[in-house]
């Protein structure tokens, strides 16, 4: 039986992170004319989707993830008729957009908010989290902020105080009250409307928080210097059981307009991250999975354990996905390093389900190191040591000043290699980072295995090396990556002879392979494709 697939199915995702990709208007911070004179580089990566992080008016306390209104853009990216040009320009190459919902706080600046502060009887007082000081005047639970530091702040005007899971300045909404689900719905519609291609919710699994609002147990195994996000156990202020209610109707709005993805940001053990597609599949499309960008280390039998582990605890018809950045973790490239990274391109690539890749990952970019005075994040500010900043430098575009991304200072400092490792000097390259991004992205769309087949790992006594086929009708690859820094010859022969070698990370190689005899070099992937033996 041949299955439908839709585009969130079949596609690769590309987050942008506006602040740093391209100012077009020389304030030295990235704006949306800029990625519209940057779409052509999108177009010839291949991606089918970008994902901007937030455009909307903000303070920016927390770089937009603190939205002051909801159905405008910040002035610092442009104005509502440069966001329809960007959608437009993406749509006539075929590029779809989501878009960053955060529904589970807004501004402290925004009128909501405001209103709510404005006195305890405001009939919007209830749209956010109130609560009276506990007996000793101190916070009403012992809920930590993301951040550091308590999640409650005081308002001295009117003598209580209100939650904050993040920055002081994102006040929590209240999703209790159905008329915040109302309005935030009413805002999926309103960029629905305008024609977005779907969102990636923020911490969409924080959105219901305990009704008794109890106190968290503290983790036992959290030591001074491990991060704050980890001191308490959060039984109670996420992953709470009507929070599935909240993200239905979520869905329901998602699916009146045709075609639109539904992304949730849920940072979770499997086995209760799946519970996100919903009993029906009713719930987001796809729950974020982390796994690559969480894990403690890099080698390739906890690597197969994870990918196995996720393959056997989706649910039927659960569709898969994989990240391997974003703008709140270690780069890739710093986190396993160059020759590594090419590797972890190449499973992410090649894995089953839909791709997200970080703005710049292609490139190698790594963490640029900013020090404590430069630093900007609230969670660095915060919790010294956390910052986000060193993933969020600008895009290198090439050997210019300021790497092409700004005439102006940029608002982060740029990496101090970015007159060698830049999109430019990538673009001509014939063994670049970029010219592997792009292949794999050939690849895994012409061919279907790659792109819709099944999954399978297969078992080699070599620990460094991870092998796992795809298959689709009698089309059979084979990925072989090599998690060492040292050569292997791998016996193969009982998965097929022969093969054709489609990629390898080094970019190098095609031609037959004998798989009895697999010599693997140091820090290489290899994409196979099988010839089934004749007869
Ligand atoms: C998750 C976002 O990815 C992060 O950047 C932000 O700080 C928090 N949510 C709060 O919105």
């Amino acid at each position: 039986m041949t299955r439908s697939y839709v585009w969130w199915q079949t596609g690769v995702i590309y987050q942008v992170y506006p602040w740093s990709f391209q100012d077009s208007n020389d304030d030295g911070i990235g704006d949306l004319p800029g990625i519209l004179s940057r779409l052509d580089y999108l177009q010839s990566l291949g991606i089918d989707a970008i994902w901007l992080s937030p455009i909307f008016p903000s303070p920016m306390a927390d770089f937009g993830y603190d939205i002051s209104d909801y159905v405008a853009i910040d002035p610092r990216f442009g104005t509502l008729v440069d966001f329809d040009r960007l959608l437009d320009a993406a749509h006539q190459r075929g590029i779809k957009m989501l878009l960053d919902l955060v529904p589970n706080h807004t501004s402290d600046e925004h009128p909501w908010f405001l209103a709510a502060r404005s006195s305890r009887e405001h009939p919007q007082r209830d749209w956010y989290i109130w609560r009276d000081p506990a007996p000793d005047g101190g916070p009403p639970n012992n809920w930590d902020s993301y951040f550091g530091g308590p999640a409650w702040t005081f308002d001295p005007a009117t003598g209580q105080y209100y939650l904050h899971l993040f920055d002081p300045k994102q006040p929590d909404l209240n999703w209790r009250n159905p008329k915040v689900c109302a309005a935030m719905l009413d805002v999926m519609r309103f960029w629905l409307n305008r024609g977005v291609d779907g969102f990636r919710v923020d911490v969409i699994w924080m959105l219901i928080k305990d009704a008794q609002l109890r106190d968290n147990p503290v983790n036992p195994d959290w030591k001074p210097g491990d991060p704050p996000w980890l001191r308490q156990i959060k039984l109670y202020n996420e992953d709470q059981p009507e929070v599935h209610d909240v993200i239905r109707a979520m869905r329901a709005v998602i699916d009146a307009y045709p075609d639109r993805a539904f992304i949730g940001e849920i940072y979770l053990p499997i086995t209760k991250l799946v519970h996100y597609y919903g009993p029906n599949l009713d719930e987001v499309h796809m729950p974020f999975n982390f796994q690559l960008l969480l894990m403690q280390g890099w080698d390739a039998r906890q690597t197969r354990e994870a990918v196995d582990a996720y393959e056997a605890a989706l649910p039927e018809g659960g569709w898969p996905n994989w990240v391997l950045g974003n703008h709140d973790r270690p780069r890739i490239a710093s986190r396993v390093g160059l020759a590594q990274a090419r590797v972890a391109q190449m499973l992410l690539l090649t894995l089953r389900g839909t791709p997200t890749c970080y703005y710049g990952d292609e490139i190698g970019m790594r963490d640029t190191p900013i020090t404590q005075e430069q630093v900007k994040d609230p969670q660095g500010i915060r919790s010294p040591g956390y910052s986000r900043d060193p993933v969020r430098t600008p895009m290198q575009w090439d050997a210019g000043p300021n790497a092409g991304f700004s005439a102006n200072t940029p608002w982060l400092p740029l990496a101090t290699d970015y007159a060698a490792r830049n999109v430019h000097r990538q673009d001509v390259d014939p063994i670049s980072e970029l010219t592997l991004f792009r292949r794999l992205i050939v690849l895994r769309r012409s061919i279907s295995a790659l792109t819709i087949g099944d999954y399978h790992s297969l078992d080699i006594a070599n620990p460094a090396i991870f092998a796992y086929l795809r298959t689709d009708h009698d089309q059979r690859v084979l990925i072989v990556l090599n998690f060492s820094a040292t050569t292997h010859e791998l016996d193969l022969s009982t998965i097929g002879a022969t093969g054709e070698a489609l990629c390898s990370t080094h970019l190098d190689r095609s031609g037959t392979v004998d798989l009895a005899k697999l010599a693997m070099r140091a820090d290489e992937g290899l994409i196979i494709h099988l010839i089934r033996a004749s007869g």
